[in-house]
C-alpha cells in the first residue's frame, strides 16, 4: 500500500489489486512538471513492487487526460540550467522505458485532452481506451517543435503511416473514435461509460495468471524489432521464465491449464483462463472446480463424462 501523499498525483488503490493513478493538476489540464515527473517515477516504481496492486489504471482529473509537457515549468523554467532540465528528462522516462516492460498491466483512461508528450504514456500503456469525445491532437507543430522525446517514432510505430504524418505535420485535432480507428488507442466508449469499461477490461486481465500475462506482455513489445531467429530464442526463455515465476509460488500454470481442460474438462481456454489462474490455486486431488462469473456466463463448466468429437 502506498501511503505517501503527492502534490501532482493522487493514488488510489482498490481492494481488489486495481490502482488509480490519477493526474491531479486540473487547473493546468494536467501539464506535466518537473515536479509531476518525479512524482511519478517514484509512484510508477513504488507500484510495479506493491503487493497489494496488480494493475494500474492511469487517468487525469478534471477535463484532461494531459496538455503534455508543461511548456512553463518542464520547458521555459530549465532553459540554461542543464541540471534541471536532465533530471525532469530523465524523470519524464517513468511514461517511456518504465512503462513499455512493465511488470504488471496498464491501462491508460483517455478522459480528455490528450495532447503532445502524453501520446507517449497513452502508446506505452499496455492499453488504452478513451471516451469518444475527448480531444486528441500533436500540437507541438503548431506552438515551435516537432514531436519530440520519443512521441514522432511512437507514433510512426503504432498507427497507419499516412495518418503518422498527417496529425504530427498538421497538430489537427482528433477525437476518440478517430484515435481508435487508426489504431492509437484500443477503442472509444461513451463518456458514461468510460470507467465501466475500463474496469471491466481491468477485471478480465485480473483473471489471467499474472505471470504468464507479464510474459505475454514483454513478449508483444520486446519481439517487436528482433529478428525471427532472435524472438524465438527469445520466446523460448521467456517461456521458461514464466515456469520458474510459477515454481516460486508452487504452481505450473502448463501443466494446471491442459489437465485441467483435457482431464477434469473444468474449463474452454477460448471463453475464460483455467480456474485458480490469478491465485495459483490448483484443483487437482479432488478440489473442486470453482465456477467463475465469466465461465457460467459464456460457456458452462464441461461435465466429466463430456465427450469431444
Ligand atoms: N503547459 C503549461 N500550461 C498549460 C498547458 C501546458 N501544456 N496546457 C494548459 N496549460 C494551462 C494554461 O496556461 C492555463 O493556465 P492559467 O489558468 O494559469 O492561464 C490552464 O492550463 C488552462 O488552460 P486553458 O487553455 O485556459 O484551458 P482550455 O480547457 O481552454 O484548453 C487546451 C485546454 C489543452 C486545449 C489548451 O490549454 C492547450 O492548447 N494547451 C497546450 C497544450 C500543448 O500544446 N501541449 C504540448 C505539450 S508538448
Amino acid at each position: 500500500m502506498l501511503k505517501k501523499k503527492f502534490s501532482c498525483v493522487k493514488v488510489d488503490q482498490q481492494k481488489d489489486g486495481i490502482t488509480w493513478v490519477i493526474f491531479n493538476r486540473p487547473e493546468k489540464r494536467n501539464a506535466m512538471s518537473p515536479t509531476f515527473h518525479a512524482e511519478m517515477m517514484e509512484i510508477m516504481k513504488s507500484l510495479e513492487t506493491d503487493p497489494d496492486t496488480k494493475l494500474v489504471i492511469l487517468t487525469g482529473a478534471g477535463t484532461a487526460y494531459s496538455a503534455g509537457q508543461d511548456l512553463k515549468e518542464y520547458f521555459r523554467e530549465t532553459d540554461g540550467n542543464n541540471a534541471a532540465k536532465a533530471a525532469a528528462g530523465a524523470n519524464s522516462r517513468w511514461r517511456s522505458d518504465v512503462l513499455w516492460m512493465y511488470n504488471k498491466p496498464t491501462i491508460a483512461m483517455i478522459n480528455g485532452f490528450c495532447i503532445g508528450g502524453a501520446f507517449t504514456h497513452c502508446i506505452c500503456s499496455d492499453f488504452a481506451i478513451a471516451a469518444h469525445d475527448v480531444t486528441f491532437s500533436l500540437s507541438e507543430v503548431n506552438w515551435g517543435i516537432l514531436p519530440g522525446g520519443m512521441v514522432s517514432k511512437m507514433m510512426s510505430d503504432t498507427v497507419r503511416p499516412r495518418d503518422a504524418m498527417f496529425y504530427a505535420a498538421t497538430g489537427r485535432p482528433f477525437n476518440g473514435k478517430k484515435a481508435a480507428e487508426i489504431g492509437l488507442i484500443n477503442f472509444s466508449v461513451a463518456k458514461k461509460d468510460l470507467k465501466r469499461e475500463t474496469l471491466k477490461l481491468a477485471r478480465e486481465l485480473l483473471e489471467k495468471n499474472p505471470n504468464v500475462l507479464r510474459g505475454t506482455k514483454h513478449a508483444i513489445r520486446a519481439t517487436q524489432t528482433m529478428s525471427w531467429r532472435a524472438a524465438a530464442d527469445y520466446l523460448a526463455a521467456k517461456q521458461a521464465e514464466i515456469k520458474m515465476r510459477d515454481a516460486a509460488r508452487g504452481h505450473d500454470s502448463y501443466k494446471e491449464g491442459i489437465r485441467q481442460f483435457i482431464d477434469e474438462k473444468a474449463y474452454r481456454p477460448v471463453f475464460s483462463p483455467y480456474v485458480g489462474a490469478s491465485d495459483g490455486k490448483t484443483t487437482e486431488k479432488g478440489g473442486k472446480p470453482r465456477a467463475s462469473g465469466a465461465r457460467k456466463k459464456k460457456a458452462p463448466a464441461r461435465k466429466k463424462s463430456a465427450k469431444r468429437k
